[in-house]
């Protein structure tokens, strides 16, 4: 068994983010959504990985190497533009082989591991396994209609009537049947050549494609909501762990991760946070559902349910909650007169100012 793990792609909605830099690797309790998915496919016993890379070819590089790091073996294979789905498998062709493969969607977040749907795949003897989810809004995923013995009868993508409110989830497992259906199949009106077409192929030719429910927690990071919700999932099975500094006047409850050279003075950290490493806390809150990448600044500042990366700062700020905050952002009070909220924001932001 190999896997695919798709890393390319545009990342409209995450951006100003996601603009120069990888969806898939923005990160949940400061590590890379996509670090989730190659320890999973560790875990399951999968080791030969071929990664479609895009644009943000040289970041997903550099964050993954050559992927030993992981006990993995990692092969890149370059997309030219974001064709869809089923065009990743089209490009991997040579990397695939004749061998049965899990298709990975890089910004996807699956709580609980593969390794049994790999194992039930390899036992069932299907041409291919989809995983499905309920969702409250089926219109934004691919969306599965099953008849009465639980078997598909139906694949739409982001169907503006959705049939049932059952996703697609970006875990797929292939045998090399479907490297036929992706030459077969055409592109959709998005212009992309869709998988839920090429498993709709194989179902219309009478391939055995089993469907799983799954019952434990998966997201698709693509929206802030759903990144902070992983956040919170993730953190709220961290191990509480100090390896900085917390002086004697802080206040720390529950789960709580200081990293190596954080400095926390004078605060209330109320977990589940992780404070990543060299970041310096001083005289703030930060409350429940936080992570602080490596290297920010908070101080005089609340912050709960939120997401602040690398280099940051958040001065004479509160309470910030709900948010994602990128790279070397500084958040600060502005002093004096007038009263005014004073802004320099990046395109594409989304700014939600207390009134
Ligand atoms: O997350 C589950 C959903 O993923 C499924 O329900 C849908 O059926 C499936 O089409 C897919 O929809 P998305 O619109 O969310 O796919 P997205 O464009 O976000 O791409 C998913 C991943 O694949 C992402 O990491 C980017 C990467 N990608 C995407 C395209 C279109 C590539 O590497 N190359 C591509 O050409």
């Amino acid at each position: 068994m190999k896997a695919l793990v798709l890393a390319g792609g545009k990342g409209t909605r995450l951006r100003p983010l996601t603009h120069t830099s990888a969806k898939q690797l923005v990160p949940v309790a400061n590590k890379p959504v996509l670090f989730y998915g190659l320890e999973a496919l560790r875990d399951a016993g999968v080791t030969e990985v071929g990664i479609v890379v895009g644009d943000t070819a040289q970041e997903v590089r550099d964050a993954v190497g050559d992927g030993s790091s992981f006990g993995l073996e990692v092969t890149y294979i370059p997309q030219d533009a974001p064709l869809g789905l089923a065009h990743c498998v089209l490009i991997a062709r040579r990397f695939l082989g004749d061998d049965p493969f899990v298709m990975y969607l890089g910004d996807n977040f699956l709580v609980g591991g593969i390794r049994d749907l790999v194992d039930s795949f390899r036992d069932g003897g299907h041409d291919a396994q989809i995983l499905l989810t309920k969702v409250a809004e089926p219109q934004f995923y691919g969306v599965a209609e099953l008849g009465p013995d639980g078997q598909i009868v139906g694949l739409a993508e982001k169907p503006e009537r959705p049939r049932s409110d059952l996703a697609i989830v970006g875990v797929y497992i292939f045998s090399p049947v479907i490297h036929e259906a992706v030459r077969a199949i055409t592109p959709s009106a998005r212009g992309e050549l869709e998988i839920t077409d090429a498993i709709s192929w194989l179902i219309q030719r009478g391939y055995h494609v089993h469907s799983h429910l799954v019952s434990g927690y998966w997201k698709d990071t693509g929206r802030l909501q759903d990144m902070l919700e992983c956040n919170r999932i993730v953190l709220e099975q961290v191990e509480p762990e100090i390896n900085g500094t917390v002086d004697g006047l802080s206040e720390i409850t529950g789960r709580v991760v200081v990293e190596r050279g954080a400095v926390v003075e004078n605060s209330v950290l109320r977990g589940p946070i992780v404070v990543g490493a060299n970041s310096k806390i001083v005289s703030s809150y930060v409350g429940p559902f936080t992570s602080i990448g490596p290297g920010c600044v908070v101080t005089n500042a609340e912050i709960e349910y939120s997401i602040v990366l690398d280099g940051s700062t958040v001065v004479g700020v509160s309470r910030i909650g709900h948010s994602l905050i990128g790279r070397n952002v500084e958040v600060t009070s502005a002093e004096g007169a007038p009263n005014t909220h004073e802004l320099m924001v990046g395109d594409h932001s989304k700014i939600k100012v207390r009134v």
